[in-house]
């Protein structure tokens, strides 16, 4: 009697710990563009790594093109625990009151990625992700999309060009704050909505970088593309912290050492993945690519420029003056 109880004992404890082995920790991971960009492909990498490093512990599910939610209600589902990670845009962070994420909007406030790595990958976005500790968020990587151009169904050469415009912009006040004193009334959209926006009349222009404008087939229904490089489009990688810091400590290391792999990936794309996207646009011959000369580049830069102190209050002054100062930027010279 006292053998069969043992034998049914440890059948029972086998068959939960098969059963437990059968039950990988899932990871649903939403975001709300096309596969083919560098988000999209990022995020498919990170599965990759994720399931093949902790060989089937942990399965990660990735819902593109805002299948399973949109914008605003992404960062909902992630705070709730119904999704435990999402790459938003910097630009959407500043409705969960994190306005600081929108200094990366800032118009020309980074030359090139160098200089926008001297952040993402420095001790100034560390001290970003970190603050997202206190929405129930923990921050794992920036990763790289683009500059963005400005597309309309007319030409946009030089500011007066805006005047009247509708814009869809993200949901950022700097982003607000440059369509005005570009002369456009901007509204924000959510980009899961922006083609049929566009089609429709609901709005005349937006930005993006090109990976987004090619893959979304904006440029389909925007007869005319500037190549403007004003501002850069990029994206946080976050998780429900909660879930974070329940997983067991050796499953995050893993994660930890996936996520940082993932995110060398999705930086040394990003800049082909735009640059084939623009060739793509191009071929299709939809809309004429505009380049801006020189000074009609000055003239964009002089406008946009007056964003920056507009929304320091907003962003934190010393903030923007730590990232002139890693980066050399200086308005002055704009
Ligand atoms: C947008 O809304 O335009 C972008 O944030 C989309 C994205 O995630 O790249």
């Amino acid at each position: 009697m006292k053998l069969h109880s043992l034998v049914v004992g440890i059948a029972a404890a086998v068959l939960s710990l098969s059963v437990s082995a059968q039950q990988p920790i899932v990871i649903k991971f939403s975001h709300v563009v096309a596969v083919d960009t560098p988000k999209g492909k990022a995020a498919e990498r990170f599965k990759m790594l994720a399931e093949e490093r902790t060989k089937g512990r942990v399965k990660v599910e990735v819902y593109p093109n805002s299948q399973l939610y949109k914008d605003k209600e992404e960062m909902e589902a992630l705070q709730l625990g119904a999704v435990q990670m999402l790459a938003p845009s910097l630009a959407k962070f500043g409705p969960l009151g994190e306005r600081e994420f929108e200094v990366f909007d800032l118009p020309y406030i980074f030359d090139n990625y160098a200089d926008l790595h001297k952040i993402t990958q420095g001790p100034i976005g560390a001290n970003l992700l970190k603050k997202l500790d206190s929405k129930g968020i923990h921050g794992l990587a920036f990763w790289d999309n683009g500059f963005k151009v400005m597309s309309a169904n007319k030409p946009l050469r030089m500011p007066a060009d805006f005047k009247g415009l509708k814009m869809r912009i993200q949901s950022s006040k700097v982003l607000d704050s440059q369509m005005r004193d570009l002369g456009a009334i901007p509204q924000v959209i959510a980009f899961s909505e922006v083609y049929q926006a566009l089609q429709t009349g609901v709005v005349d222009g937006t930005e993006n970088p090109p990976s987004n404008l090619y893959t979304q087939k904006m440029h389909e229904v925007q007869k005319y593309v500037t190549l403007s490089d004003h501002g850069y489009l990029g994206y946080a990688v976050i998780v429900n912290k909660k879930f974070w810091d329940g997983l067991p400590a050796d499953i995050r290391t893993i994660l930890d050492g996936a996520m940082k792999d993932a995110t060398k990936y999705a930086d040394d794309i990003a800049k082909q993945e735009n640059d084939d996207a623009l060739a793509k646009v191009k071929a299709s011959g939809k809309s004429e690519i505009i380049t801006l000369t020189p000074e009609e580049k000055k003239a964009w830069k002089k406008v946009l420029v007056k964003v920056h102190q507009e929304n320091e209050a907003r962003i934190g002054k010393d903030l923007i003056q730590s990232i002139y100062k890693e980066t050399g930027f200086d308005p002055a010279k704009l």
